[in-house]
């Protein structure tokens, strides 16, 4: 005897993924959206789903005639209701694919409850069509399972964040959206204000100041699950509006922000995906993920690292590589197992990739027959050959790839872009991989040559190490931040940072960036005096829930994790965001409009 449904209402009495063979014989109420009818000799076998689930629902013209002549006129999509008695499926007949495969309901009453307009695409093939108009039509495209099984498991995610935070005894906190802006270098989305004109908010790009704040307030263990606001050019991990696990801490150091992390990552991925993560989560420093990896999310669900060729450069004669190596300058390189069989093609398609990144060309040794062939080899003797199949351990048919530049950052960016671009077509990794990692020891600052100025790595709250505090005068370069980031499958998860909590080491951040008291005051004033009432030393930490969802749920972008996204020119089909207003609303709020440039409209694509 099976109990009552706990999502009975008005119109049903079991959803459409709840019957099984217990069943058996009940008089039962569905409601749905018609997924197939079939007519089988005037008997139909309607596929009825909601988003428990489907359950066939069969209609014989012999036990109802009117339930009949409706089902002969349905159509996908619409929305029926269907009265009828559960039917074990006899042994041989039952559907081993479908959770409620072993039985049907037979119909003894079918009720349209609304029809479906023809529909733009066949819901159940959407991944034919553009992503534009599946984003436009957005409330069919959801109702397919695969496409709306993302949302629900980040509803999963966010109840095992609450719950593993409320266990470490964080509280959740809202801060405002209407607000001044926060220091996380994008552009601001700015908000005119009617009752002040002339003034102006912006939306947080994300709640760093207030969360600080809360920590001078002794809250000391806050999160909120946050959406935030940047203004920057969008890629497929990228939305102008997002979502964080915003977090700070009072009284901790690095090894205490990152041991709660772990334990919340770790009860996320038993809780989720059935699997134990290894505790603690290995710490590279980001010069070393930078030398071996080419980037400062290193994917590490494989392990072929970058290796170093400058030294051995600087051996030889090839003029492009000793020119390229002077003055800091290097030579890095990449060994591909079974990569000898790289046709010309392939390896110019490679070169492609590296110069999309900013490499010149891309150099390549390939070890064949024996032989080490290459472009540069006649240029080269034995002895030189030889060291590079040393230094690489290449195996007969491996091939090594190998770019050099003046700038040691193209060189590292263009390989550990190649590194990953090689890895997804050399099936380097395996669907179902997870690789976590810390990346620390950043710079507290990069210095840009254009400007001449030093900018924060991180934000300008970022803590230097304290053995380097006398290294923010004299070498501000070589000064390490007390930062972290949390990566995940070669995606910067998280990043976050020990805060300076000293009003006059944070006075001192602000001048080596060019930011004067006076600045300093009227941006961030309210931080500075709250850091000369007692600021107990804290740190913290924000994850971009949706870059979570998406490599949890292996999805290659963050609109498959979030209900209405964005397109790549930051547009929302759906609604038509951003739109006109009206020029009496405008007025109201004291703004001129400069006339838009000719066929900036309807242009969008979902990049
Ligand atoms: P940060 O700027 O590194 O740190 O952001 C934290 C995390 O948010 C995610 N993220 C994004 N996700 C989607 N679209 C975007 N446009 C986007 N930008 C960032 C990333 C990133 O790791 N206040 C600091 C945190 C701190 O210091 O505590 C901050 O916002 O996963």
């Amino acid at each position: 005897m099976s109990t009552e449904s706990s999502l009975r209402t008005a119109y049903r009495s079991h959803t459409c993924g709840e019957l099984r063979a217990d069943h058996d014989s009940q008089e039962v109420r569905l409601v749905g959206w018609v997924d197939t009818v079939r007519d089988h000799g005037g008997v139909f076998f309607v596929h009825l789903r909601d988003r428990f689930g489907a359950t066939q629902v069969t209609v014989h013209p012999d036990r109802n005639a009117d339930a009949a002549a409706i089902a002969k006129d349905l159509h996908a999509e619409w929305v029926i209701a269907v009265r009828g008695v559960v039917n074990r499926r006899p042994d041989g007949m039952t559907n081993d694919k479908m959770p409620t495969g072993a039985i049907e309901v037979i119909a003894d009453e079918l009720t349209v409850l609304n029809k479906a307009a023809v529909l733009p695409f066949d819901i159940r093939e959407a991944d034919r069509v553009s992503e534009e108009l599946r984003l436009q039509y957005r409330f069919l495209d959801l109702r397919n399972p695969g496409t709306m099984e993302p949302l629900i498991f980040r509803h999963k995610l966010c109840m095992e964040i609450r719950q593993s935070l409320s266990d470490q005894g964080f509280v959740e906190i809202e801060t405002p959206f209407l607000t001044k802006s926060t220091p996380e270098g994008a552009r601001d989305f700015l908000i005119p204000s009617r009752l002040q004109r002339g003034s102006y908010y912006a939306l947080p790009q994300s709640p760093q100041i207030f969360k600080q704040i809360l920590m001078v307030s002794g809250l000391d263990r806050y999160f909120q699950i946050v959406r935030c606001f940047r203004d920057e050019d969008l890629r497929a991990d990228r939305q102008p509006e997002f979502t964080q696990l915003d977090m700070e801490l009072s009284f901790v150091d690095e090894d205490d922000v990152l041991g709660v992390l772990e334990v919340l990552v770790c009860d996320i991925f038993k809780n989720l995906h059935g699997r134990e993560l290894e505790r603690p989560f290995p710490r590279i420093p980001y010069a070393e993920a930078m030398d071996k990896y080419g980037s400062d999310a290193p994917d590490l669900r494989h392990g072929h690292e970058l290796f170093s060729l400058t030294d051995w450069a600087k051996s030889t004669t090839v003029k492009f590589l000793l020119s390229a190596v002077e003055d800091g300058g290097a030579v890095r390189a990449l060994r591909v197992p079974g990569g000898a069989k790289f046709s010309r093609k392939d390896l110019s398609n490679l070169e492609t990739v590296a110069k999309d990144y900013g490499a010149g060309g891309l150099l390549w040794f390939k070890f064949e027959g024996g032989e080490i062939k290459s472009p540069i080899a006649k240029f080269l003797d034995e002895a030189q050959l030889a060291a590079v199949q040393e230094l690489s351990g290449a195996q007969e048919g491996d091939v090594v790839l190998a770019v050099s530049d003046k700038n040691d950052a193209r060189v590292k960016k263009s390989m550990g872009e190649l590194r990953n671009h090689l890895a997804r077509t050399e099936g380097w990794i395996k669907p179902g991989q997870f690789a976590v990692a810390w990346v620390v020891d950043f710079p507290l600052f990069y210095y840009d040559e254009e400007e001449g100025r030093y900018y924060s790595e991180h934000h300008p709250f970022t803590a230097p190490k304290v053995d380097n505090l006398e290294l923010l005068e004299s070498d501000p370069g070589s000064v390490l931040a007390r930062a972290y980031d949390l990566v995940l499958n070669g995606h910067e998860i998280g990043g976050g940072s020990i805060r300076i909590h000293e009003e006059p080491v944070q006075e001192q951040v602000f001048r080596l960036l060019g930011i004067d008291e006076e600045e300093a005051r009227a941006k961030f004033g309210f931080l500075l005096d709250a850091l000369k009432f007692g600021a107990p030393p804290h740190g913290g930490i924000a994850l971009g829930l949706d870059r979570m969802a998406m490599v949890l749920n292996e999805k290659p972008s963050l609109r498959d994790v979030i209900a209405f996204p964005k397109t790549s020119s930051g547009s929302c089909p759906l609604t038509g965001a951003p739109a006109d207003v009206d020029t009496s609303q405008l007025e109201e709020l004291g703004i001129r409009e400069i006339p838009k440039p000719e066929k900036t409209r309807g242009e969008d694509e979902a990049g």
